[in-house]
Parts: structure tokens; C-alpha cells; sequence
């Protein structure tokens, strides 16, 4: 039995060590936000953050989130910087198919909490681990601009 912390809340779950991550927020915890992309890390379709950092859940085991804080899609937007983005994807209208937008929201976010106003090189740098197959990577620059005005007014 493991403990996580995920969204604030305390969980055990039956899962062994090894298991990815992403497999036990989808199947032990009905947290299907996070998608399975590539399952080799590699498109960041599954992206959460672990102490407020992006990871893949996919190929990160289970054990080595334990102690820390998981955040995923259905938790970020209790945050400041979640709430910013959400509304700019909104805004923004930045979703085609929306298979790919919860690893882009997650990435953004960290990018985000770290730095409220990044240069264009900041979001190429943060972002370019994420791919979206309907190319919204317009509108995703465009909502991240958003957001980061808005996190930069105070709004
Ligand atoms: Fe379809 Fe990105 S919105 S993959």
C-alpha cells in the first residue's frame, strides 16, 4: 500500500512500486484527466506535476511520487496560475480534438508558476516536450501569452 497526495487529498492505493504513475491516477483513482499518449515520454500527453514540476506520468513509477505533492488536470485550477490558464485556453479557444490539451495545461502551468512573464524562448523550451497532432500550437502560445498577462496584472 502506498500513500499519494493528489489534489490536496490523501490516498493509499494497492499498486506495486513500479507501476507508472499515470495507471494509477486513470485506474486506481478514476482521475481520467490524463491521457495516454506515447507511453515512452515522448509527447507529454500525460504530463502532471510532482511538487510543482512536469513530469511524465506515464513512465514515472508510482513509488517515487510517494512524500511528494501530485497535482493533475482535475486539481490545477485551484491554483492562481491554474485558474490564469484556463481562462486563456478558454478565451483562446485552444482545443481541437482536446487529447493532448491536459499535458499542454500542465506544462504551461509549471512554466507559468515559475515564471509569470517568460520570453518566447522560456515557452519554446517549456513546451516543446508537448506535441499536439491537430497543431494548436498557435492558439497555445497565444493562451500562454494571456495568461501570463493576466498573472502579471494580478488579475
Ligand atoms: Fe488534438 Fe492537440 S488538440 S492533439
Amino acid at each position: 500500500m502506498l500513500t499519494l497526495n493528489v489534489n490536496g487529498k490523501t490516498h493509499g492505493v494497492d499498486a506495486g512500486a513500479d507501476t507508472p504513475l499515470l495507471w494509477v491516477l486513470r485506474e486506481n483513482l478514476q482521475l481520467t484527466g490524463t491521457k495516454f499518449g506515447c507511453g515512452m515520454a515522448l509527447c507529454g500527453a500525460c504530463t502532471v506535476h510532482l511538487d510543482g514540476q512536469p513530469v511524465r506520468s506515464c513512465s514515472t513509477p508510482v513509488s517515487a511520487a510517494a512524500g511528494k505533492k501530485i497535482t493533475t488536470i482535475e486539481g490545477v485550477g485551484a491554483t492562481r496560475t491554474g485558474k490564469a490558464v484556463q481562462a486563456a485556453w478558454a478565451k483562446q479557444d485552444v482545443p481541437q480534438c482536446g487529447y493532448c490539451q491536459s499535458g499542454q495545461i500542465m506544462s504551461a502551468c509549471a512554466l507559468l508558476a515559475d515564471k509569470k512573464a517568460p520570453a518566447d524562448a522560456d515557452i519554446d523550451a517549456a513546451m516543446s516536450g508537448n506535441l499536439c497532432r491537430c497543431g494548436t500550437y498557435n492558439q497555445i502560445r497565444a493562451a500562454i501569452k494571456d495568461a501570463s498577462a493576466a498573472l502579471v496584472k494580478g488579475v
